[in-house]
């Protein structure tokens, strides 16, 4: 039975492109990651296509593979999420504007305050992917000599969402009087206190930024793993898919749905967007040409780098012309 539904389309800006290579590429933008003029254009473009949103991705440090592959990133600067897409905001008016923050090296009453903010300079677009740091070298940017566990990462998101959302709940819509006759500024009824204590967190709220002119800005997520995947049903509006085949895409799909249910939530209350790497032509060969010529401008160093980081093990010893050996778990992430 089809019905009839609106395709969503998200542009994933890390901070440009996701191909190792892009800014080698004739004509390609090499300096965008720190080029306002760039982003901007970028994102007038997007909305003008009718992209529903204007996704930015974010890592909280540079140091994730070794020097001689890492001088050959593109992406090891870029502007802070929540600093760019405000900007953007007064610059557009309809696209939506996704900011990644993670739940491990954040503090929630920063998180909801930016958030907060952002959904009133941008009146109501802006969202949250909400991610638990997949990149171990974060930890040491935040005073710890080793990554969080993975289990932990998560219970911790799992109560850091409760409190983000909580102290954007401390106002009422209708809170805020400012009655210069009566001298009141808001109704002390319509101020929530959030008083939370938990396993991980301890906030007192209320958070200083009124309700955000969506109620909540829109959660986002794109965990796989076990956990990741009960986050997602748990919390999230919108998913990002990263399956290889159409058959995972579909079995990821039904799993995450399936377990909205009994969590209380509607299935159709969360949208999974799959990832996919567009490149165009004129022609089919044309683009397939394009592809080619994009791969061969990836420096060993750093298809191998790269390669290490998605598989959060050391690839370097592999035999690149055999198949890949069984790569075990690891604390960073389950699945990329
Ligand atoms: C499309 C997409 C975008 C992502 N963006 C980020 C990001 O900006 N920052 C980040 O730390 N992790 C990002 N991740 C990684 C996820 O948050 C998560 O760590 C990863 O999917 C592994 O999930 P798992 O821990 O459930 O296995 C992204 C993943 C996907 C699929």
């Amino acid at each position: 039975m089809s019905r009839d539904r609106q395709l969503h389309l998200g542009a994933f800006m890390r901070p440009v492109g996701i191909h190792t290579a892009w800014w080698r590429y004739p004509g390609g933008y090499p300096d965008a990651n720190f080029n306002f003029e760039h982003l901007t254009h970028f994102a007038r473009r997007l909305e003008a296509a009718k992209f529903d949103a204007f996704f930015m991705a974010d890592h909280l440090a540079v140091m994730n593979m070794p020097v001689a592959a890492l001088r050959r990133s593109a992406t090891v600067t870029s502007f802070d999420p929540l600093t760019l897409l405000p900007a953007l905001a007064a610059l557009t008016s309809r696209i939506g504007l996704i900011a990644t923050a993670s739940t491990t090296y954040n503090e929630p009453y920063h998180v909801a305050r930016k958030f907060a903010s952002l959904d009133h300079i941008s009146r109501g677009r802006a969202g949250w992917n909400l991610v638990t740091s997949g990149n171990p070298d974060e930890a040491l940017n935040f005073g710890r000599d080793a990554h969080l566990d993975h289990a932990v990462r998560y219970a911790r998101a799992r109560e850091f969402y409760d409190v983000v959302t909580g102290l954007w709940d401390s106002w009422a819509d209708d809170a805020f009087l400012m009655d210069p006759e009566s001298g009141l500024f808001f109704d002390p009824e319509k101020m929530h206190v959030l008083d939370h204590q938990g396993a991980f967190l301890k906030v007192k709220g209320p958070l200083n930024v009124a309700r955000p002119v969506q109620g909540w800005p829109v959660i986002v997520q794109a965990g796989a793993s076990e956990a990741g995947k009960q986050i997602a049903a748990a919390t999230a509006e919108m998913v990002f898919g990263a399956s290889a085949t159409l058959e995972a895409a579909q079995a990821y799909y039904s799993d995450v749905k399936g377990r909205m249910p009994e969590l209380g939530r509607d299935p159709d209350h969360l949208k999974i967007l799959p990832g996919a790497l567009v490149i165009l032509g004129e022609t089919e060969a044309e683009a397939q040409a394009k592809r080619a010529r994009l791969d061969d401008l990836v420096h060993p160093d750093s298809g191998l780098a790269n390669l290490s980081v998605r598989l959060g093990v050391d690839a370097s010893g592999f035999d690149l012309d055999a198949p890949l050996p069984e790569i075990p778990e690891t604390n960073a992430s389950k699945t990329s």
